[in-house]
């Protein structure tokens, strides 16, 4: 029998910005198919699962996801999933979890409406990296927050032995330069005021502008800093080894380009970085962080580490924690090493207890709050732009974000989108409190 045609959907994200993105996408597919956006799994004829393969746990959670689909009367939505996990496990998912009737991977997704039509008769898995570009078949951006993300770039070459990535998103590739313009604009016309540039290695972001010459991520920091109504620019994650001289120079010139940095260095120990095959050292990552100070002091750094890499010392670790010391983070990602299957370091010697990684995790993490929580502090009593994003709990509460990304919490009422001044009156281990300034509260 056939399955009934869907009209209402639902995506949950899970993991990284670029999936957040990619739900944004497939939503705005859906809706120009004619389907609409219910209000919560629960309510919807479609449930799209944008899943995360980085670190097992992440993984492993997308099965329970799928058995809390199951409804009161023993039905199940349409469940498609989306994601990394699909592009890893394709046609092993609905094999081991029945009710799944879609599997689509992170570069196949613009098929989504076809995969739904076939759905209706049997299992439709989709893990295809096309050659033809997803962005080309997806529809125009439209509704849109005063924050948006926008994918320029894809995939990893880098192949970090710990790491999905490379199998899951594929390649590296960089959207061109036109599509990356005309997409931020339509972004623009539609309500955004900041853009964050996206991709697994968005400063390796290389193209050609319209007159033909070579540009990299800087480049195109500049462009966009043109663009009428774009009040902020922010781009992550990046790879050490491709800050490039003019991103380092724009952080310098471009006001629009806010003073954060997100940097991961993964590990402070040369030998571990070897095993990594990050191919940087701590000393050429330390010059890196030297040289973008130097052009942009106030800069907050952030970065991701993993501890209990195969093969981690004590000392291995140590210097780690030297590494955070020496750079003091603004705010940092921290994780215990989860080996992933197909990847050279799941089958490396030395792989290190759960107790101790448990342990190790606990001291850098301890270290890296005690930095936020010092940056944070510094900047009680300074007036900061804060760009304000959305309702906080409280009636006339509002939450909006600083140049360096910490959340700002506003009492008295500035409308969603409006970039105003506040003065920081407290803050706090993740979040701040700020008063609007005289100027702000008469505008
Ligand atoms: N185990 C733990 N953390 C990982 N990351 C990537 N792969 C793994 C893994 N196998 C972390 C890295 C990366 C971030 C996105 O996730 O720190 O920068
Ligand atoms: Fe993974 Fe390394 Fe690529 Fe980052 S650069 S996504 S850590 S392989």
């Amino acid at each position: 029998m056939n399955k009934p045609a869907p009209r209402t959907f639902h995506v949950k994200s899970f993991g990284c910005q670029m999936n957040v993105y990619d739900g944004a996408r497939m939503t705005e597919l859906l809706e120009s198919e004619g389907l609409s956006a219910a209000a919560g799994a629960d309510e919807a004829d479609l449930v799209v699962l944008n899943t995360c393969h980085i670190r097992e746990k992440a993984a492993e959670k997308v099965y329970s996801d799928i058995g809390r689909l199951r409804r009161e009367d023993g039905t199940t939505p349409m469940i498609a999933v989306a994601g990394c996990v699909a592009q890893a496990e394709g046609a092993e998912i609905p094999r081991r979890a029945p009710s799944v009737d879609i599997v689509v991977g992170p570069q196949a997704y613009h098929r989504l409406p076809d995969l739904v039509r076939a759905a209706r008769t049997g299992k439709a898995v989709d893990t295809d990296m096309p050659a033809e570009s997803k962005f080309e078949a997806l529809p125009a951006r439209r509704r849109q927050g005063p924050t948006a993300f926008l994918t320029v770039q894809e995939g990893c070459d880098k192949f970090c032995t710990y790491c999905v990535v490379p199998y899951t998103r594929g390649a590296e590739v960089s959207r061109p330069w036109a599509a990356v313009v005309d997409e931020a604009k339509a972004l623009i016309d539609a309500g955004a005021r900041e853009i964050t540039l996206l991709g697994q290695n968005v400063n390796a972001w290389e193209g050609e502008d319209e007159a033909g010459r070579t540009q990299g991520l800087g480049g195109l920091i500049r462009a966009l800093d043109k663009l009428p109504g774009l009040e902020r620019i922010r781009y992550t994650t990046s790879h050490p080894n491709d800050m490039r001289d003019d991103l380092i120079i724009a952080h310098k010139e471009v006001a629009s380009l806010m003073p954060f940095l997100h940097l991961p260095v993964q590990a402070g120990s040369d030998r571990i970085l070897k095993a990594m095959n990050r191919s940087h050292s701590v000393d050429s990552y330390l010059r890196v962080i030297d040289r973008v100070r130097e052009a942009r002091p106030d800069i907050a750094v952030s970065g991701d580490f993993i501890v209990g890499f195969p093969g981690e010392t004590e000392e291995d670790f140590a210097a780690t924690l030297a590494l955070i010391a020496r750079v003091e983070h603004a705010q940092a990602f921290s994780f215990k090493y989860s080996p992933r299957p197909g990847t050279p370091a799941a089958v490396m010697d030395d792989q290190i207890a759960a107790a101790v990684m448990d342990e190790r995790l606990q001291r850098l993490q301890g270290l890296l709050n005690e930095q936020q929580h010092a940056f944070n502090r510094a900047t009680l009593g300074k007036t900061l732009k804060v760009l304000i994003e959305r309702n906080g709990k409280r009636p006339g509460q509002r939450i909006g974000k600083s140049p360096w990304l910490q959340s700002v919490i506003v009492e008295d009422g500035p409308d969603i989108g409006t970039l105003v001044e506040v003065e920081i009156v407290s803050s706090g281990p993740n979040s701040l409190v700020g008063a609007l300034t005289r100027v702000s509260a008469a505008a």
